[in-house]
């Protein structure tokens, strides 16, 4: 299931220097004319390689986003106020951008006759009642931020449906993996931190949570695959279908960094979604993508930054898959 070639295309990649946005730009330069819009507010300008157009700018704006767009082929929209937490303070703030601005981008590609492929989150099942969730689960968000993605999501449907811009959105599960950073990033990076800065690890709660935690290559690939598609117009949640609970996940990253970091418990997060998995048949169906990285190869991976991730045989279908960073095939 090697990743469909896209060449000789003009891509325009939002957010293309955050943490999914820059692995995407990886993926698609040197072989496609790359331009990445980006606020730079937490994405990272080292992260772009030379001869990628830069536009500094934010998708609010509509003449950057204009420029931006001009004669592109294809766009990737990352750009987002990620932080559900902000959602819930500021949430009109967080949906100009995740929604209003969303919109100003879908507008632009039913003026480029560009395809579009858009960041969903699991966030618009809210707190799901049967797991896996499947996309035919009811949708029923617990934040702003997941109320802002589902109405992107159903936008982009109508965007096929009434002007046939080609449109997918992508439902991500928890991505983890090298670049991600800051104070909204997931639990992943920050329990490697605190192991290897053996400092206690800190599970919010009993720990018994789980979430499907989703390896960055895997997200690549399934960017790459909505890219080609003929079925378009639809949502895919992009997964593993593994649950791991964030117990087990904190032993694992322990054990992983041969730290010494105790693991304590402290509040739980308001709010917090009890258990997540995705059920990804219908993107294994009609996109031909299946996750390749189990969480413990991911893991080890990332421990030893640069050492490529490699699927655990009992992790996935495709075992002895190796990836490192720019290589999706
Ligand atoms: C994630 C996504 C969010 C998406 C949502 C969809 C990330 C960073 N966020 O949120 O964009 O909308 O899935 O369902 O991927 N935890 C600890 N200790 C910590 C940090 C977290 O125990 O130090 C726990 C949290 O309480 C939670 C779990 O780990 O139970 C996962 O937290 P987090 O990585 O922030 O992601 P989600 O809340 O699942």
């Amino acid at each position: 299931m090697d990743s469909p070639a896209i060449r000789d295309r003009t891509v325009l990649v939002t957010g293309g220097a955050g943490f999914i946005g820059s692995h995407l730009v990886d993926a698609l330069h040197p072989h496609n004319e790359v331009r990445v819009l980006d606020t730079f507010t937490t994405g990272t300008r080292a992260y772009l390689p030379d001869g990628v157009t830069v536009i500094e700018g934010d998708i609010r704006d509509p003449i950057a986003l204009q420029k931006a767009a001009r004669g592109v082929d294809i766009i990737f929209h990352h750009a987002a106020l990620v932080s559900v937490s902000q959602s819930v303070e500021a949430p009109r703030q967080s949906n100009e951008t995740n929604l209003e601005a969303s919109l100003l981008l879908l507008e632009q590609a039913r003026q480029e006759d560009a395809r579009v492929v858009v960041a969903s989150s699991a966030a618009v099942y809210g707190h799901p009642e049967d797991l896996p969730v499947s996309e035919t689960t009811p949708t029923k968000p617990s934040s702003p931020y997941g109320v802002q993605k589902l109405a992107l999501d159903q936008y982009t449907r109508l965007y096929e449906d009434l002007y046939d811009v080609e449109t997918v959105a992508l439902r991500y599960f928890n991505v983890y993996g090298p670049r991600q950073q800051g104070p909204y990033s997931g639990v992943i990076s920050t329990f490697l931190e605190q192991a290897r800065a053996d400092e206690p690890i800190t599970i919010e709660g009993d720990g018994k949570q789980s979430r499907d935690f989703v390896h960055i290559s895997d997200v690549v690939r399934a960017n790459l695959r909505a890219a080609t598609t003929d079925a378009v117009g639809e949502a895919y949640n992009i997964g593993t279908g593994q649950q791991t609970t964030i117990e087990e996940l904190a032993e694992t990253i322990r054990d992983a960094t041969g730290s010494s970091s105790p693991i304590v418990h402290c509040e739980p997060r308001p709010g917090d979604i009890r258990h997540s998995g995705a059920d990804t048949s219908k993107a294994t169906r009609e996109l031909g993508f299946e996750a390749r990285v189990g969480l413990e190869s991911g893991i080890r991976s990332l421990v030893g930054e640069g050492q490529p991730a490699v699927a655990d045989e009992e992790d996935g279908p495709a075992q002895n898959h190796h990836w490192e960073s720019g290589s999706y095939s």
